[in-house]
C-alpha cells in the first residue's frame, strides 16, 4: 500500500506539468473545474469524451493512439498491461489540446488476477464480510494493473436459469441481491473512488436484463411496473445509493422500449427519482442494435435516441462519433444534451482522481510488474476463505461427507482436473494454470493419508456441436476439450478406478461456457454423457458424492435419488480445489444457503420461491383439484431458496415477537434461540421472512427481511435478534407508491425459505 502511496505522489508530481489544458488553481472545486474545462471544449473534444473503446476490437492500437492524441476518445476497456495504459494516458495528458485523461475500464465481476468464485457462489455465501473481502481484493488486484473501472456489480434478478448469465449476478431475491449490491460497491471502490486502490463500480445491466423472456439471451423484457418496482428494480437502486460511479445500460427492450433509449428509465428513474449523477455507459454495440431493435431507422437515429435518452458514453461502436456533429448542427441534438453527457464523464473522471493525477494507478515505469501473473501479485488465501464460505451441501446421506481421511478416493468426471472451468466464465485477468483443480486439492489434502485415484470417466458432453458452439463463443483457445476415447471406454476406466475404492467423488456439471452470456439452455439437467457415467457408477454399490460445478440451477431429479451426497461448489477460483478439498474432509464446515430455487424440471420454471398469493393455492399435503399445480411433476422447487445443509445440527426455538402491534414509529424486535445441537463446531444462515396477510394488491407468500449468519461451537446457543419496523413492511401499490398499510403480517423464521415457524403482529 506504501508502495503505491509513493508511485502515485511521484505520478502525481509528473502530471500535474502535464495538465495544462485544465485549471490547477480550480482543481479542489469540482463544478467549477469542470465548467471552467467545457468552456474551453470544442464541440468535437466533446463528443469524443462519449466514446468509449474496446482495445482488441477493430481498431488497431496504433489508431486507438492517434485517436486518444487527437481527443476522440475518453475511455478504453480490455487492457490490464501498464505499458499499453501507460501510452494511452500519455497520449491523452501529454498530446491532445485539453489534456483531459482518459479512464481504463475492464469485467473485474469476481477477482481480477486471483478469482473468487463467481458471483451466484458468492451470493451462497450470504457473508457479507466474505463478499466484501473478494471485493476489495479484486479493487486493489485491479487498480494495480492500471484499471480506474469495473463494469461491476451485475446485480439483475434472475428467476430463469436457463438464462446463462445468471452465474454472473447474485440470484432470485431483491433484498439478498441490494444486500450485496451495497456491500460490492463499497468494497470495489474502498474508501472513495478516488483512492488509488479503489476502482469506480459501474453497476449493470440497467435494468430488467435477468427478465428476458424465455431466460433466451437479449431477448425483451415485458413486465408490470409493479413487479420492476418491488423485485427487479431495487438492487440497481442498492447499487447507487452505496455510491456507484456508473451505470451499464441493459442490451433488452423494456415493455417495447430499448434500455438504451429508454427516457423513462433513464431519465425520470434514474436521474431524477433516484438522484444518480454519475456516468451511464452503453452495453458493448447497443446504440447501433437500436436500429436491429426497430426503434432507429439508421445509426443517425439511433445516435439521437440513446443521447436523448441519456445514454452518457456510446461503447464499442463509433455513432455517436460519426452522427452527433451532424445532429447538432441540424439542430436535431441540443449542445446542451451533449454537454449533460459530458459533464458526467469529466465527473467521473474527476471523481476516479484522475485530474489530480492521470496515473494514479498506472504508476511509474519502474514500477512496472515483471511478471504480471506472479505468484507474489495473488491473494490465494483469501481466495480460498471465500470460496470454503459459498459452497452449499444439497444432500448428505447417512453423513457420507465429510470423507474420512484414509483409505482409496475414486475420483471422477470432466470437471475433477480442468482448470480454465474453475475460474467461471469473465474470469478478468485470471490464469487457468494457476487455478487449484479439485484432483490437484484432494491430492495435496489426502497427502499420504489416502490414495486418490483419479479417472476422467466421461467427456463433458458427447454432443460435438455443443462443443463446437462452446469453443466458438469466445475465447481465444477452444477451452471444452475432448477425449478422444469413446465414452465406453472412459466409463470402464472409471468403473475401474471405482472398484478400488471405498468411496467415489465425481465432479460433474457444466463448463464454464455453460453458463455465460449467449449461454441459454433449455435442458438443465446433466448432460446425457455426464448422466451416463453416474448411472454407471451407482451400478458399484460403493458410496457416490457428487460435486457439483455449474453456473446456474441445475435439474438434478436423479442426482437427488441416486446421490448419496451433493456438493454444490459452483465455479469456485483460483483456490476452488483446496476449498472443496477442505468441505469433503471435514476441515471446514459447509454453511452456504441457496440464493436461487432449483427447479424439479424446466417445465417447472420459474420457480422463486416469493412469488404472489393465489386463488387457487395448490398446498402440499392436500393437493386438491383446480388448483394451481402441474400434475404429472411434483410441486415446489427440487430445493428451495435459503436451502444449504450443514455437518452439524441445528435447531431454531419458536420467535417470538417483542409485541404484537407496532405503531408507525415504532420497532418490533422478533428473536430466536439458534442451537448447535450436533457433534461439530458450524455455521447457519437464520433468515427471516414476512408476509403481509391482506392488503390492497396481491403480496408475495413471504419476502425476505433479514438474515444473519451465526457461527456455533457444538452445543452453544445464541439468541439471534431482528428488528422490524414500518419500512420493512413497505411495498409499491398500485399507484407505485411506496407504503406500508395498516393490518396483519405474519413472520416467518427458518434455516431455509420453506421450514418455517410463524407468529403474526399487527401495524398499526
Ligand atoms: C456484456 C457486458 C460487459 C461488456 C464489456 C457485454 O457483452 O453484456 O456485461 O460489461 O460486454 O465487456
Amino acid at each position: 500500500m506504501n508502495r503505491l502511496y509513493l508511485f502515485g505522489l511521484i505520478a502525481s508530481l509528473a502530471s500535474h506539468a502535464a495538465l495544462a489544458g485544465t485549471t490547477p488553481a480550480l482543481l479542489d472545486n469540482k463544478p467549477a473545474f469542470i465548467a471552467d474545462l467545457m468552456g474551453q471544449m470544442s464541440l468535437e473534444e466533446k463528443i469524443g469524451q462519449l466514446r468509449l473503446i474496446s482495445i482488441g476490437g477493430d481498431m488497431p492500437r496504433s489508431r486507438i493512439v492517434e485517436e486518444i492524441a487527437a481527443g476522440r476518445i475518453g475511455g478504453t476497456f480490455n487492457t490490464v498491461i501498464h505499458r499499453d495504459n501507460r501510452a494511452m494516458q500519455d497520449a491523452a495528458v501529454q498530446r491532445s489540446r485539453l489534456k483531459i485523461p482518459i479512464f481504463f475500464a475492464y469485467d473485474v465481476v469476481h477477482g481480477h488476477r486471483t478469482i473468487f468464485p463467481i458471483s451466484l457462489a458468492l451470493a451462497s455465501s450470504w457473508d457479507m464480510q466474505a463478499i466484501a473481502l473478494s471485493g476489495r481484493v479484486a479493487a486493489i488486484e485491479a487498480s494495480a494493473d492500471s484499471l480506474d473501472m469495473t463494469f461491476a456489480p451485475m446485480v439483475d434478478i434472475a428467476r430463469d436459469p436457463r438464462w446463462g448469465r445468471t452465474s454472473e449476478g447474485f440470484g432470485e431475491d431483491p433484498y439478498l441481491v441490494s444486500e450485496i449490491a451495497r456491500t460490492m460497491v463499497k468494497a470495489l471502490q474502498g474508501t472513495s473512488p478516488s483512492a488509488a486502490d479503489s476502482v469506480m463500480a459501474s453497476v449493470k445491466h440497467f435494468a430488467l436484463y435477468g427478465a428476458v423472456e424465455g431466460g433466451r439471451d437479449y431477448n425483451v423484457v415485458d413486465m408490470s411496473p409493479m413487479r420492476m418496482y418491488q423485485d427487479y428494480l431495487p438492487p440497481y437502486r442498492a447499487a447507487i445509493d452505496a455510491g456507484a460511479g456508473g451505470v451499464m445500460v441493459a442490451l433488452n427492450s423494456i415493455n417495447g422500449v430499448p434500455a438504451t433509449a429508454n427516457t423513462w428509465l433513464m431519465q425520470d428513474l434514474l436521474r431524477k427519482d433516484w438522484g444518480f449523477s454519475g456516468v451511464t455507459v452503453s452495453d458493448h454495440g447497443a446504440i447501433t442494435e437500436l436500429v436491429r431493435h426497430g426503434v432507429a431507422r439508421d445509426g443517425r437515429e439511433a445516435a439521437k435516441l440513446a443521447i436523448k435518452a441519456g445514454i452518457d458514453m456510446s461503447m464499442a461502436d463509433s455513432l455517436y462519433r460519426q452522427e452527433l456533429p451532424g445532429l447538432v448542427q441540424a439542430g436535431e441534438v441540443k449542445v446542451q444534451e451533449i454537454d449533460n453527457a459530458v459533464r458526467e464523464v469529466l465527473g467521473t473522471k474527476y471523481d476516479m482522481g484522475l485530474f489530480h493525477d492521470p496515473y494514479r494507478r498506472i504508476g511509474a515505469v519502474a514500477d512496472d510488474p515483471i511478471d504480471v501473473n506472479a505468484e507474489s501479485r495473488l491473494h490465494r488465501a483469501e481466495a480460498r476463505e471465500v470460496a470454503r464460505q459459498s459452497m452449499v451441501l444439497l444432500e448428505n446421506r447417512n453423513r457420507t461427507l465429510p470423507l474420512k481421511k484414509a483409505g482409496t478416493i475414486a475420483l471422477v468426471g470432466p470437471l475433477a482436473d480442468s482448470p480454465i472451468d474453475m475460474m467461471g466464465s469473465w474470469s478478468a485477468a485470471g490464469v487457468a494454470k494457476q487455478s487449484v483443480t479439485l484432483r490437484q486439492g484432494l491430492n495435496a489434502a489426502a497427502g499420504d493419508q489416502a490414495r486418490v485415484i483419479y479417472a476422467r470417466g466421461a467427456n463433458l458432453t458427447g454432443d460435438q456441436q455443443m462443443v463446437d458452439y462452446l469453443n466458438f463463443l469466445n475465447w481465444d483457445n477452444p477451452e471444452v476439450v475432448q477425449d478422444p476415447r469413446p465414452a465406453a471406454e472412459m466409463i470402464a476406466e472409471a468403473l475401474q478406478a471405482a472398484e478400488q475404492a471405498d468411496v467415489i467423488v465425481a465432479a460433474v456439471g457444466e463448463s464454464r461456457g455453460m453458463s455465460h452470456e449467449a449461454s441459454s439452455r433449455t435442458r438443465l439437467d446433466l448432460p446425457a454423457s455426464q448422466r451416463a457415467l453416474l448411472r454407471a457408477l451407482k451400478k458399484t454399490g460403493k458410496p457416490l458424492v457428487l460435486v457439483l460445478m455449474n453456473g446456474r440451477p441445475l435439474t438434478l431429479n436423479w442426482e437427488q435419488a441416486n446421490a448419496d451426497a451433493i456438493l454444490e461448489t459452483w465455479f469456485s477460483g483460483t483456490e476452488g480445489g483446496h476449498a472443496i478439498a477442505e468441505v469433503l474432509f471435514g476441515e471446514h464446515n459447509p454453511s452456504g444457503k441457496l440464493p436461487i430455487s432449483f427447479p424439479r424440471s424446466v417445465g417447472q420454471i420459474p420457480t422463486y420461491y416469493n412469488h404472489l398469493r393465489l386463488g387457487r393455492p395448490f398446498v402440499e399435503g392436500n393437493p386438491g383439484n383446480y388448483t394451481s399445480q402441474y400434475f404429472e411433476e411434483r410441486n415446489g422447487p427440487l430445493y428451495p431458496f435459503g436451502y444449504g445443509l450443514s455437518y452439524t445440527d441445528f435447531s431454531l426455538s419458536p420467535p417470538q415477537l417483542s409485541t404484537r402491534r407496532l405503531a408507525r414509529d415504532g420497532t418490533l424486535e422478533v428473536s430466536v434461540t439458534l442451537k448447535n445441537s450436533g457433534a461439530r463446531d458450524g455455521a447457519t444462515v437464520v433468515q427471516l421472512y414476512i408476509q403481509d396477510l391482506a392488503a390492497s394488491v396481491v403480496r408475495p407468500v413471504k419476502e425476505l427481511k433479514g438474515f444473519r449468519k451465526v457461527r456455533l461451537k457444538a452445543g452453544e446457543e445464541q439468541r439471534v435478534r431482528f428488528s422490524i419496523d414500518e419500512d420493512d413492511l413497505k411495498f409499491f401499490n398500485a399507484r407505485l407508491q411506496h407504503v406500508a398499510e395498516p393490518g396483519e403480517f405474519e413472520v416467518q423464521i427458518g434455516l431455509d425459505s420453506q421450514t418455517v415457524q410463524t407468529q403474526r403482529f399487527e401495524l398499526l
